[in-house]
This record gives C-alpha cells, structure tokens and sequence, in this order.
C-alpha cells in the first residue's frame, strides 16, 4: 500500500504505539485517585503535557488535554466567548476546518456577529480586510496555521498583531502545521492554538489546547475538576500518554524528515507535472507545507481518480477528507476562486513520515497512466487550461 493520505490521519508510530501498550498493561489508575496507581496515572499526564508543551515552546500549565482538534477548536471560540460577554463578535477565515466555520455558525445562531476574512486565488487571507474586520467588540480572531486541503501557510504574527492592536485575543488552528513545519507558539504571538494527536502519529480521540496564561476561558464540558476545571471527565490517560509519546519524538523526528520528505514531495511533484498534461497545483508557491499536494486534474472527477488509484493500493482523497462524503465543491476550493469543474477534478495527496523513495517510484508508475486512461474513457478533448 501506498498511503499519501497523512493529512487525513497519520499511521502510530511504533514508539507511539510501544510506549501505550506498555502503559495500558501496567497502569489503569484514575488520575483523581490520591493512592499510589492514582499517582502514577496522573505523573504520566503530566509527563505528557510537557512534553506537548515543550513541541510546541509552551509552558507545561499552558497546555489543556481535549478529546479531539474539534473539540480543542470548540473550548477556543465558546470559551473566549462565554468569558468575555461583552465582546460579542469573532473573526475566522473563510478556509478554515468545519470545526472553527460549524462552531462559528453555531455562534451566529445564538446572536454572536461574524466576520469571514475571504482568501486569494493562493489561499492567503486578505490582511486589509482583517484589519477592517476587528472592532473594539471583537473576542477573538482564529486564523488557522496551514490548510489542510490546499497546504497555505497563513502569517499569524502579522494576524495576532493586527488583533492584539485592537484588543482581541488570537487563536490558531494548527492541527496540520504541528509536525510539518515549526510551531512555536511566541514565534506565532498567539493565545489558543489547537494541535491533534493523530496527526502527528500518535492515537486519534485526543487533541491539545495552548492557553496562554491569563487568557479568559470559560470551560464548555462540565463536571469534575480534570484538566484544572477547563475540561471536565476522566482523562483518556492512554491516549494521553501516547500524544505525549509523539510529541516527544517529534522534534528529533522532524528534523530528519523535514528536508527528506520535502524531496519527496517535490520528486512527486515534479513527476507529476512532466507527465500528466493539464494539471494544476493549488495552493501558494512558496508559503504552503511541502508535503500537501493539491492537484487539479483537468476533465475526471476526483472520486473516479481515487477509486482507481485505491484499486492499484494507493490512498489519496479527493480536495478533502472533510467533504469526502458529501457532493458539495470543497468550501476552500471555492473561496480560492476555482472554477467548479476544476474543484470537482482535484485531488489531494499528502506525505508523511512512513513515505519513502519506493513510494513516489510506484506513485510515478501509476497515476499518470491511470489519468490518461480515465481521460481516454471519458474522451476527455484536451482544452486551454482556464485561468
Ligand atoms: C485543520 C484541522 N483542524 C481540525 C481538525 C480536527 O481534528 P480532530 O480530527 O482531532 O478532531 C482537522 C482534522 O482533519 C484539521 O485538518
């Protein structure tokens, strides 16, 4: 199998996946428990906030343990909101995650204003628009890091700035940059950041919320004290201790894999482009994360691409796991002005640390001669690529 599906999840390390077994056989405490297992379970949390924290240049008190990206988005906007009643406005981005835009219409619905700052064709937001978008009753402006279907890195010193000028709190989505490219969250001058533990090797059903110290956060899951009373229920400590366990691994692990797989990405790419005519990369140029492919392939429907390519063992998605199972032309193909034919023909690929030279070479042997023979079926007449 060739799996270029990475942004959509990512394989566990077997670090990752050593370090959980060996916690899961010897250790079944609950972490509110004052007796010795009790004890254990919850040094082992704190293990894994730091090194959490550490990934990602926080302090170990800054970092709350969530049950997933989404819900680590969720807390960030409710919880700003309900803190500070005052402030009844938000600003997002056009292109974010359903778990920032479906939270932010939840808002609109109970009377919350929000601002969609709009995108270029490259996937960059607007910086004027944003700065027109923030008012003194703004709460918060949550612009996320990279997108995930398209790879566009977005410049959130500049964002936080801009908000902080006029006293809103900043959030990023960082769910598909943790673990590609740096994030530190004083480089970024954010106050709430959201990472994902399935992104970047480790189990799926925990996720992480930065909080810079001093930020007004109200809880929205409530019950017992865990978390420090920001997120109530007994902890996943297993799932836990793994995301610890990635994160652990992860500086180390990038900097070997970084430049690696950014070659990876641009063998693929460049393969790609010499031999499959009228295809077109989404995303910008420079400001993007290496390993995220977008491709526009002129005259087929993405599903049959990936229905084919499954059958030879390859993974990719079409524009975006997210909208895999609805008809609908990607929200982020949209707002980067594609036309929907080109929406509908785009596929997604995306590398990650299990990918090697053998993958690309199969990749390369593949997809361009699936293409031409879908083309061919579909007596696809080549046309002027439109702009
Ligand atoms: C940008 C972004 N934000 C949030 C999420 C949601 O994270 P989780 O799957 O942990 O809920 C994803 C998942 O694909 C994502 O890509």
């Amino acid at each position: 199998m060739v799996y270029f599906d990475n942004n959509a999840t990512t394989p566990i390390d077997p670090q990752v996946a050593e370090r959980m077994d060996a916690f899961m056989r010897d250790q079944f405490g609950n972490p509110s428990s004052l007796y010795p297992i009790g004890r254990q379970a919850k040094d082992s949390l704190t293990e894994a906030r730091e090194h959490v924290a550490q990934a990602l240049g926080a302090g170990k008190g800054d970092i709350y343990f969530t049950g997933s990206g989404t819900e680590a988005d969720n807390q960030a906007i409710l919880g700003v909101l309900d803190a500070l009643p005052d402030k009844p406005e938000i600003v997002v981005s056009a292109i974010e995650h359903p778990a920032i835009l479906e939270t932010a219409a939840y808002c609109e619905r109970k009377g919350i204003q929000v601002t969609y700052v709009p995108v270029d064709r490259l996937g960059s937001i607007d910086l004027g628009v944003l700065r027109d978008a923030v008012t003194p009753r703004t709460a918060l402006v949550s612009i996320m890091h990279a997108n995930n279907e398209i790879g566009t890195i977005q410049p959130i010193p500049l964002v936080a700035e801009i908000a902080h000028e006029k006293g809103a709190l900043v959030h990023t989505d960082a769910v598909q940059s943790f673990g590609k490219i740096d994030v530190d969250v004083n480089v970024l001058g954010v106050d709430l950041l959201t990472v994902s533990s399935h992104k970047i090797y480790g189990p799926k059903g925990v996720g992480a919320l930065y909080v810079r110290k001093g930020t007004p956060l109200q809880p929205f899951v409530h019950g017992g004290h865990q978390e420090r009373g920001l997120r109530a229920g007994t902890e996943n400590t297993i799932g836990i201790v793994g995301f610890g366990e990635a994160a652990r691994i992860l500086p180390e692990r990038m900097k070997r894999d970084k430049p690696r797989l950014t070659a990876l990405a641009a063998r693929l790419r460049a393969g790609l482009e010499a031999r499959v005519p009228k295809i077109r990369l989404n995303g910008h140029p420079e400001n993007r994360v290496p390993t995220t492919l977008s491709y526009g392939i002129l005259g087929l429907e993405a599903e049959a691409i990936l229905l084919g390519l499954a059958t030879k063992g390859i993974c990719i998605s079409t524009g975006s796991a997210c909208s895999e199972d609805s008809d609908e032309v990607s929200h982020v193909l949209k707002a980067i002005g594609l036309r929907p034919e080109f929406a509908r023909s785009t596929i997604r690929m995306s590398l990650g640390r299990f990918n090697t030279d053998a993958d690309v070479d199969t990749a390369l042997d593949v997809i361009p001669g699936m293409i031409e023979k879908l083309r061919r079926i579909s007596a696809w007449e080549p046309e002027e690529m439109p702009s």
